[in-house]
């Protein structure tokens, strides 16, 4: 008879996983950057990849994987971002069936995961669109503002008060660049463990303005190491946003399940699923 010929690849969960997996093993042997991982600023890929969606027009968002192109690139808030995408390149040349902007958002999953946060359960069926497709500058949060442009922002993409502080959690990895965003430091003392620390320091310490000649951002009094922006002072001046800070504070276990739930969302804003919340992948860490 016919001989039936080969249809598209279609990925099983056993194909993610193994993306997942590859990223991982990657994470563990480039840890001659920053404080020893990629994770932080894999996480910050896939949030500035997500966070450009608007609800009312249903623009932006993580389906299309527009900032590889410039002008998103070269915006302001992408500074730095290079390297998370360039990370992602030789996963990318292993696994050349998976899309760009799904493999920066299973990429953003991993890292939490890898880095010692919540299981991010994720599904797959974003497309890369063009050039065209770029989202205007302005999208993404200036750190050098108050919470009413926290909540104009997030707003924009249809998050509420407590998903806002549960988002900024994720300060509990990484540090500022004064090379990329122009300040400096890590928020606490574990930059590259996901934990509830951010929400403890912002409660437990005392802030000054840090005196030099960056922009605006404060510092501990304890060690003047660390460092926080206008924008997470802003959720401990907020009576509601300080609500919610005290409780993440006091409670890792609702921080990590609430922080999933919203970083979940995020990666999802904005993109036409033919599978269901149900179908999503729990992805297996490594050891
Ligand atoms: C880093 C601003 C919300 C994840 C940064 C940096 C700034 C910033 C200025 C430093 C960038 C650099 O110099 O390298 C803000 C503002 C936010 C916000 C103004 C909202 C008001 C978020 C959210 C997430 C996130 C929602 C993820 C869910 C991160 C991570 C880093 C980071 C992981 C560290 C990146 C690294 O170490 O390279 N953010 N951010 N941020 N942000 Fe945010």
């Amino acid at each position: 008879g016919e001989s039936t010929p080969a249809g598209p690849f279609v990925p099983t969960k056993e194909d993610y996983q193994k993306v997942y997996d590859a990223i991982a093993h990657r994470l563990a042997n480039e840890t001659d950057y920053d404080d020893g991982s990629y994770g932080p600023v894999l996480v910050r890929l896939a949030w500035h990849a997500s966070g450009t969606y608007d609800k009312v027009t249903g623009t932006g968002g993580s389906n299309g994987a527009t900032m590889r192109f410039a002008p998103e690139s070269d915006h302001g808030a992408n500074a730095g971002l290079k390297h998370a995408r360039d990370f992602l390149e030789p996963i990318k040349a292993q696994f050349p069936w998976i899309t760009y902007s799904d493999l920066w958002t299973l990429a953003g999953a991993a890292a939490i995961q890898e880095l010692g946060g919540p299981v991010i359960p994720w599904r797959p069926g974003r497309q890369d669109k063009d050039v065209a497709a770029c989202t205007p500058d302005g999208r993404l949060p200036d750190a050098s503002k108050n919470q009413d442009h926290i909540r104009t922002i997030f707003g924009r993409m249809g998050f509420d008060d407590r998903e806002m502080v549960a988002l900024s959690g994720a300060h509990a990895l990484g540090r500022a660049h004064t090379d990329r965003s122009g300040y400096e430091g890590p928020w606490d003392f574990s930059p590259t463990v996901f934990t509830n620390d951010y929400f403890k320091l912002l409660v437990d310490e005392k802030w000054n303005q840090r005196k030099w000649n960056g922009p605006a951002q404060f510092t501990d009094k304890t060690t003047s190491t660390l460092m926080m922006l206008p924008t997470d002072i802003a959720l401990i001046k907020d009576k509601v946003f300080r609500k919610h800070v005290d409780r993440y504070a006091k409670d890792q276990d609702a921080f990590f399940k609430e922080f999933s739930d919203v970083y979940v969302k995020l990666l999802e804003l904005g993109v036409p699923f033919e599978s269901k919340p149900e179908d999503r992948i729990v992805f297996k860490a490594s050891e």
